[in-house]
Order: structure tokens, then C-alpha cells, then sequence
């Protein structure tokens, strides 16, 4: 049973789920919808990704009740503009059939764009909230600095904040900063998108447990405290992924999983300082 994380607006998330960057954009439809068969009920994707209209197909086709689907999508880097904000927003409801959405989250803050200003952006998101076409506005990719900018200039404070984190990049500082404002943390490439999976360390600690790699990894996230949304196209592996209930990791084991971490250099995506892509 995964657990449910309540948030700072007092919304839910079952806080294990469904990741679906770079799932190919033809098999979107089918991958999505075994993971729904699978048991996953919190969906992660992205305007960035191309695949809502896949997503929108399987969760149409699963005849799950909608109250039971937990569907995040996040704002493409190309429409930060208060009026381009409100228009994909609703292209997106339109491509995944759905007439609310869950999460919506600015995908990354980019100050280096837009003369800076993220704020209009995220007041923008909030505006979805207060319409009733979303129910929880969140950020992704915001450094302290970002978070405490928005706060400051809004008194608005997001309820998530998506950042990478895996045992080679912990991002502990960013976790911290978000948990201060009383910010859920959701932590993209949970498996360092492949890279711990041949970790000697996280083998032992697997094998002890009669594991995998990938479950052990997303079972120390877990007991951090954080959400994930591992992404695989693979039926058996994520059922692998979901089978993270049954078992714990000793404190020991948790500190020598934390000893991984390679601060910046363990790093795959870009910095969030930095960053600037825009379709
Ligand atoms: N906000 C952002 O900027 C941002 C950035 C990146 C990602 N995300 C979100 O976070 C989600 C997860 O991150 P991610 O997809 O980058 O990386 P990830 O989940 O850490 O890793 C995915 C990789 O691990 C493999 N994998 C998954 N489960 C496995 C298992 N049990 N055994 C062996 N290999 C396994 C997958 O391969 P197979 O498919 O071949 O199994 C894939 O190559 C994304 O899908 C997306 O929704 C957000």
C-alpha cells in the first residue's frame, strides 16, 4: 500500500508514482497504461515531454474513478508569460481529457529568462488554483533563492518543489530549504536515471535484503521522506517498483546509502541557476 503524503494545502499524494519523461511517444499510451494496470495511481508528466495525450489515452481507457488518479504536469520553459501560462494550461486539460488538474508545476524557474521574473510566472499558476481548475500549484527545479523570492512577493507558497535527487546527488540543501517552507519534496531520476543501478554498496545492502538495486534506492528515498516517480517501460519492473512496502533499511544502512552522495558532481541534469532551454 503506498503511503499518502498530505500537503501544506491540506491535498494528498500517494507518494510513490509513475514517472514518464522519455517514454517513447508512440508507446506513451500502452506504458501508462500498464503502469495504471500495475497499481500506480499518481502519473508524472510534462508540456516539455510531448506525451500528455498519450497519458490522457490510458487514463480514459483504465475506467479508473477519477478521484483515485493523482495526474502532475508542468509548465513548458516556452510559455512563462502570465497569458501563455492560462493558454497551455488549458491545452494541456485538453490533451489529457481532463476537465481539472491535480499538480501543475513551473518545470524550471529560469532566471536567466523572461527578465528574471518567475514570480508573475508561479502568481500566474496560483491564478489556476483560485479558478478551480487545478487544485495544487507547485515548482520544479527552484533553488532556495527562488522559493524564498516567490514567498516573499506573493505570500503564496508552493506546495511541492520537483528536484533531482539519488544517492550520487542528494541535493540536501534544496531538500532542507523546501522542508523550512513547508514544501513537500519530490525528487526526479529517483535511480540517478540508471546511474547507482551498478553501485557496489547498494548491492550489498540489495542482496541482504534479497532486493534490487533499484529497490533499495527507492526505499531510502522513501523513508527521507520524499516523493518519487521512477520511470521504466517495463512491466516487471514496475511492479519491481512498486514492491517497496515489504521491507525497511536499518539506520546504518541509510547513512552508508547517504555517504554516495558526490554533491555537484553527482549531478546529471543541468543547474537550475543556469538552465535556459526554451522549445
Ligand atoms: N522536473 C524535472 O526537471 C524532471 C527531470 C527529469 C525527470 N523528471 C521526472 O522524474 C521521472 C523519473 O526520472 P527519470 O526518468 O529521469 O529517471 P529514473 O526514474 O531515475 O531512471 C529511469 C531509468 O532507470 C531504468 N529503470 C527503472 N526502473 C528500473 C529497475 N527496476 N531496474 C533497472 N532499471 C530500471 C529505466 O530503464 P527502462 O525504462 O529500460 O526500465 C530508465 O533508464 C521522469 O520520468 C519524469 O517524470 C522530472
Amino acid at each position: 500500500m503506498v503511503p499518502m503524503i498530505t500537503l501544506n494545502d491540506q491535498s494528498t499524494l500517494p507518494q510513490l508514482g509513475f514517472g514518464t519523461a522519455l517514454i517513447p511517444l508512440d508507446q506513451t499510451a500502452d506504458v501508462v497504461g500498464q503502469a495504471l494496470q500495475a497499481g500506480y495511481r499518481h502519473i508524472d508528466t510534462g508540456q516539455l515531454y510531448g506525451n500528455e495525450q498519450g497519458v490522457g489515452t490510458a487514463i480514459a481507457a483504465s475506467g479508473i474513478p477519477r478521484e483515485e488518479l493523482y495526474v502532475t504536469s508542468k509548465l513548458s520553459t516556452g510559455d512563462h508569460r502570465p497569458d501563455d501560462v492560462r493558454r497551455s494550461f488549458d491545452k494541456t486539460l485538453e490533451r489529457l481529457g481532463l476537465d481539472r488538474l491535480d499538480f501543475f508545476l513551473i518545470h524550471w524557474p529560469l532566471p536567466t529568462r523572461y527578465d528574471g521574473d518567475y514570480v508573475s510566472t508561479w502568481k500566474a499558476v496560483t491564478d489556476l488554483v483560485a479558478d478551480g481548475r487545478l487544485r495544487t500549484a507547485g515548482v520544479s527545479n527552484f533553488e532556495p533563492a527562488h522559493l524564498d523570492r516567490v514567498i516573499a512577493d506573493t505570500g503564496l507558497v508552493p506546495a511541492v518543489n520537483q528536484i533531482e535527487a539519488h544517492p550520487y546527488f542528494a541535493n540536501d540543501t534544496v531538500r532542507e530549504a523546501s522542508r523550512r517552507h513547508g514544501i513537500a519534496v519530490e525528487a526526479w531520476g529517483p535511480l540517478g536515471q540508471g546511474a547507482v543501478l551498478g553501485n557496489e554498496l547498494l548491492g550489498k545492502i540489495a542482496a541482504a535484503h534479497g532486493k534490487t538495486i533499484s529497490q533499495v534506492t527507492l526505499r531510502w528515498h522513501i523513508q527521507r521522506g520524499d516523493v518519487v516517480f521512477p520511470k521504466t517501460t517495463s512491466r516487471k519492473r514496475m511492479e519491481e517498483n512498486l514492491d517497496l512496502f515489504g521491507f525497511s533499511l536499518s539506520a546504518e544502512e541509510v547513512e552508508a546509502i547517504n555517504s554516495l552522495d558526490q554533491g555537484e558532481a553527482g549531478r546529471r541534469g543541468p543547474h537550475p541557476d543556469t538552465f535556459d532551454y526554451v522549445p
